[in-house]
């Protein structure tokens, strides 16, 4: 299923936002200054080989996008649209196929418009293609959190290789990995701090108590439904429910409050903020929903770090909970997480004897779909229309 002709790939995000992006990493490496040389090395370790840096880049794209229109107050009559069609409260009277081609006509419509602009217009003469110094500082606040993350992730989960090198507790011990990703968190604060804007730091505090949930709700694992006979039950409503909030909680709120905060320092109004959150929500899921199915379908050298992993560490993914649907044997091996010999290799096998790979790929397409409705709402320009490109490959992405 394609949502958008994946080679309609006409305009470079680089083009627009190359330069910020390439100074981040600099920037941090500015940052993680400190009187201590070994703690600012280990900080700097996982910057030394960038990652796909995804949340500046939507941060910096949407920061044109939304700039634009608040230099340019727009009667776009898609400011209208009822967006609440987007998120949760979808009428009941339209079923998820009308409700899909409702969303791929607006999809398109979007894609259309922003094809009818002037796609590279000179930066100079372009007001709308600022983006605020406080923005630009965002950008790198939230790849210092998720770095921060990802380093107590790594000892969590006890990995060996993240970017295609041995992890930060591999190479540093644990207790120096622990100081670097609480000193990455502390630097990410002060930043946070320095932009002088309350509504800002308290929506990327909340970001990083919802990592921390979202990662105690991953250990607890799935939401398992004991009936009364003792043994456990097939994955239900309540079981997704629960996944995706650990999803959200996760990766979600990064991207959906470093959205909000990006509208938020554009003084853009509340209708815009939302649309914002509700764009990087869905991308969020998107994106989490796309490692769980790649830790299925990629190789170890596409992803630059283990696969199978999740298994393994006893957390059964959303292609497990629709194999499990299919073949009610998995639950026991969800039950004892995985633990006896052959628990992951037997999982592994009916996962791709299932048709849980492409239940998955269907919801990835769901959600993609929502985060480029949301987009749709904000007026046309060559960012938003590299951010609904970036959405749309997103769902393709093999690492
Ligand atoms: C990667 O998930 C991990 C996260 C997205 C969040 C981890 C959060 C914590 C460890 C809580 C502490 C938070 C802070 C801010 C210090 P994954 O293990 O599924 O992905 P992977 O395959 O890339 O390891
Ligand atoms: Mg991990
Ligand atoms: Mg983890």
């Amino acid at each position: 299923m394609t949502l958008v002709d994946p080679e309609i790939n006409n305009i470079d995000p680089l083009k627009l936002v190359g330069s910020e992006l390439f100074s981040i990493a600099g920037n941090i490496s500015k940052l993680l200054e400190t009187g201590n040389p070994q703690l600012s090395k280990i900080a700097r370790y996982y910057f030394q080989s960038t990652g796909k840096q995804i949340r500046p880049l939507v941060v910096l794209l949407l920061s044109q996008t939304i700039n634009k229109m608040v230099q340019t107050p727009s009667n776009n009559p898609n400011l209208q649209f009822d967006f609440t069609l987007i998120d949760k409260s979808v009428p009941k009277d339209l079923d998820s196929d009308t409700l899909s081609i409702l969303r791929n006509t607006l999809i398109s419509k979007a894609f259309e418009e922003s094809n009818n602009i002037d796609l590279y217009q000179p930066r100079t003469n372009d007001f709308g293609l600022t983006i605020f110094p406080t923005q630009k500082r965002l950008a790198e606040i939230t790849e210092l959190i998720h770095t921060a993350s990802l380093v107590h992730d790594d000892i969590i989960d006890n990995s060996e290789t993240r970017r295609g090198k041995p992890t930060t507790h591999q190479v540093f011990g644990n207790k120096m990995a622990v100081l670097a990703g609480d000193f990455l968190l502390a630097r990410a604060s002060i930043s946070l701090a320095r932009l002088r804007n309350p509504e800002v730091v308290e929506l990327l505090a909340t970001v990083i108590m919802d990592l921390v949930e979202g990662e105690l709700k991953q250990l607890k694992n799935t939401q398992t439904n004991n009936n009364n006979q003792g043994s456990i039950s097939l994955p239900n409503e309540d079981t997704f429910s629960y996944y995706l909030l650990k999803t959200y909680m996760k990766t979600s709120s990064l991207f959906a409050n470093s959205a909000r905060a990006t509208a938020i320092l554009a003084g853009s109004s509340e209708q815009v903020a939302e649309i914002a959150y509700l764009f990087g929500k869905n991308l969020g899921t998107a994106f989490q929903l796309v490692d769980d199915l790649l830790d299925f379908t990629a190789t170890e050298s596409q992803a630059g770090k283990p696969v199978g992993a999740d298994l393994k560490l006893g957390i059964a993914t959303a292609p497990v909970l629709y194999a499990w649907q299919q073949f009610p044997e998995i639950g026991k091996f969800v039950e004892r997480r995985f633990s006896e010999p052959n628990d992951t290799k037997a999982t592994w096998d009916l996962v791709h004897k299932s048709d849980g790979i492409e239940k998955t790929r269907k919801l990835v397409i769901e959600y993609a779909q929502k985060a480029m409705c949301a987009l749709c709402l904000l007026s046309p320009s060559p960012s938003r229309q590299a951010l609904l490109q970036l959405t749309n490959s997103l769902i393709y992405r093999k690492m």
